[in-house]
């Protein structure tokens, strides 16, 4: 379980835990407060959610319950992709912090470039300005590091074109059979650390005939041999369960992936 505290540092020398816990469509309420206290008693540090995940509330009571001291964890939240102007952006950051019930985050992403609604929206000017409103955060302390999620490299080049200051982070979808090549490499140049969203597939690649033969041969499950492969991509994975056996299995990922294999996966 050593990813659950095994840290990577940021461009701006911040630490990010090596594994963290994904938030995404569990609902409000009981659901999210009992998953994100168990992924805590387990030995999760990094949780990630977001204003539009509507759970920011249950998240923070169960962070808030576990006493663990806020400097030992690692909390993500996000700006709500349809708000694109500055004073939107200082506003929902504000609203964020108070469903969390924190003083400050250590990460604050752009939650993507276009609202979920409008994929594909030209919103150039919009994420200059939010992105604006972004660093001033960061710079009065109140985010440790800044980032976008769901970018693209164009994405990413405007925004730094707008403001000189590079993203610390890019949360995208990754996972076996869906690698983004050309935005890792960017991300990498550019010393930009890059989150795996959905690293199972959203559980729907784990019945994949040759994730599951594999798995087998290094004994371990398809979550683990695909949360293993997000880790050897370089990348941070935010696995999403709800299930405490599944947040312990989803952890252990200490075996040791050989390059033929890597690559095997990496083709799929
Ligand atoms: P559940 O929450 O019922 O455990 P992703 O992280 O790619 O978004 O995938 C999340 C999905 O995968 C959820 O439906 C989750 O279901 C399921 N899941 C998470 N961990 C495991 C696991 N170890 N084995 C099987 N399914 C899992």
């Amino acid at each position: 379980m050593k990813y659950l505290k095994e840290k990577v540092e940021l461009a701006n020398g911040t630490f990010m835990p090596k594994l963290g816990f994904g938030t995404w469509q569990i609902p409000n309420g009981d659901s999210a407060y009992n998953a994100v206290k168990e992924a805590l008693e387990v030995g999760y540090i990094h949780i990630d959610t977001a204003y539009a995940y509507g759970n920011e509330e249950s998240v923070g009571r169960a962070i808030k319950d576990s006493k663990i001291n806020r400097e030992k964890l690692f909390v993500t939240s996000k700006l709500a992709s349809h708000v694109k102007d500055y004073d939107g952006a200082l506003m929902q950051f504000r609203e964020t912090l108070a469903n969390l019930g924190l003083e400050y985050l250590d990460l604050y992403l752009i939650h993507a470039p276009w609202p979920w609604n409008e994929i594909g929206k030209d919103c150039r000017e919009g994420n200059a300005l939010v992105w604006k409103a972004m660093i001033e955060l960061y710079n009065e302390g109140k985010i440790k590091a800044i980032g976008v999620s769901n970018f693209n490299k164009e994405d990413i080049q405007y925004i730094v074109s707008k403001t000189n200051f590079m993203p610390h982070v890019n949360q995208i979808q990754y996972h076996v059979g869906h690698n983004q090549d050309d935005t890792l490499k960017y991300c990498f140049d550019n010393d930009i650390l890059v989150q795996a969203y959905s690293p199972l597939g959203t559980g729907r690649i784990l019945n994949n005939e040759i994730i599951v033969e594999m798995a087998a041969k290094y004994k371990v499950t398809p979550a683990q041999l695909c949360i293993k492969y997000c880790l050897e991509s370089k990348t941070i994975p935010l696995p999403k369960t709800v299930n405490k056996n599944r947040m312990i299995e989803n952890s252990q990922v200490d075996f040791e992936l050989s390059k033929a294999d890597f690559k095997n996966l990496k083709n799929i």
